[in-house]
């Protein structure tokens, strides 16, 4: 008997956004949740002590980087990817689908799978929906998704429309390669079809005449307007089943979770917040400010007022631009601290103000600050 449920707590009455219970056998994450991510088995810059310190419920590892290195079979033997890494919260894995699909002319897809060159050393791999699903149980992951192919933008409506229905083939060997029940890991499916609406349903009905404990929105933050990413939102989560957990694939920036939460997303994952921090980017209830300007030379206020984070007690402006320009290793570990705190935060916020009743409210609040 697998351990893994979602429980649907409230729906929001002016929205479609939920709160909501995730039950893994590592622990329970409450919903909506954002999960930082952890490529190659480290949120880069954080001690996981760090990481629980801000409030993180999930995070995300890569199928495909661990692959290559240091390989999932040693870190099978080694214990598993939670033992690794020194993380005993729950893991979601990604399949693989999107890194190999970003790898551009290194890759070739055919029926059985993706063929593609290591970024590390141009070794030649295939990776296809067993070897992915064989990979994450190895790496001991609690949430596994399905092998797809995350499609351009803009792309044909045939590229779409084809791509669509092979990840609708991938994602049956995937559920044939992991049986419902099998183990404590759910299995979650995940939605293509491009911008285009139709072919979006064909998808979410596709996957769930398999049947997945989850549902992802794949295909999503690739370019398109922010405008038509929403829609997509709008249009595809209400086609998938309200008792299982519904998951934006690679999304996103603050307003993007406030407005995918409204469209009744319960799972977010991005590496804005991670990589933004080691570029200098930092978020706050008022908008995003880049350290690196001269106006913060002798700023003595922490980043944010109103965030209460050990660096927002601890560091002035001045500081983290001092750090950041003399491209020391603490500007990262700082900088990545007060985003990922931001993030969880902003959730946080987001489930209590659901919990209260008050999500109009709070989304308000939200812009108001941003725009003042
Ligand atoms: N991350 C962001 N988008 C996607 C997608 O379409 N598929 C997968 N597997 N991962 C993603
Ligand atoms: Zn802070």
């Amino acid at each position: 008997m697998s351990a893994f449920k979602y429980d649907l707590l409230k729906q929001d009455e002016g929205s479609q956004a939920r709160r909501g219970r995730i039950t893994t056998a590592r622990g329970v994450i409450e919903t909506p949740v954002f999960m930082p991510v952890g490529t190659a088995g480290t949120v880069k810059g954080l001690l996981p002590e760090a990481l629980k310190e801000i409030g993180a419920q999930i995070i995300l590892g890569n199928t495909y980087h661990l692959y290559l290195r240091p390989g999932h079979k040693l870190i099978q033997q080694l214990g598993g990817l939670h033992k690794f890494m020194n993380w005993d919260r729950p893991i979601l894995t990604d399949s693989g689908g999107f890194q190999v699909f970003s790898l551009g002319e290194l890759r070739k897809i055919t029926e059985e799978g993706a063929s593609f060159q290591s970024h590390i050393d141009g070794s030649k791999h295939m990776l296809t929906p067993e070897l992915s699903i064989e990979i994450q149980q190895a790496l001991g992951a609690d949430i596994i998704m399905v092998f797809d192919e995350c499609i351009p933008h803009p792309a044909e409506r045939k590229y779409v429309a084809d791509s669509t229905n092979l990840s609708a083939r991938w994602a049956k060997r995937c559920r044939e390669a992991m049986p419902a029940g099998s183990s404590d890991s759910a299995l979650f499916g995940i939605v293509q079809g491009g911008m285009h609406t139709d072919l979006r349903k064909q998808s979410a009905e596709q996957l769930q005449e398999i049947g997945f404990e989850g549902y992802a929105l794949g295909g999503l933050s690739v370019g398109e307007e922010t405008s038509l990413m929403y829609e997509m939102m709008e249009f595809s989560l209400p086609l998938l089943p309200a008792d299982k957990p519904r998951y934006v694939m690679g999304v996103g920036t603050p307003e993007n979770l406030v407005e995918g939460v409204a469209r009744g997303c319960d799972m977010f994952d991005c590496v804005m917040p991670t990589r933004n921090a080691r570029n200098g980017n930092l978020f706050s209830s008022f908008g995003k400010i880049s350290i690196k300007q001269a106006q913060y030379r002798d700023d003595e206020t922490p980043i944010d007022p109103d965030c209460d984070c050990y660096v927002c007690r601890n560091y002035s402006r001045a500081y983290l631009r001092h750090l950041f320009m003399s491209r020391e290793i603490l500007s990262s570990v700082l900088n990545t601290h007060h985003n990922l705190y931001y993030y969880q935060q902003l959730m946080a916020g987001i489930r209590t103000a659901l919990e209260e009743g008050r999500f109009h409210e709070f989304r308000a609040e939200f812009y108001r600050k941003r725009n003042q």
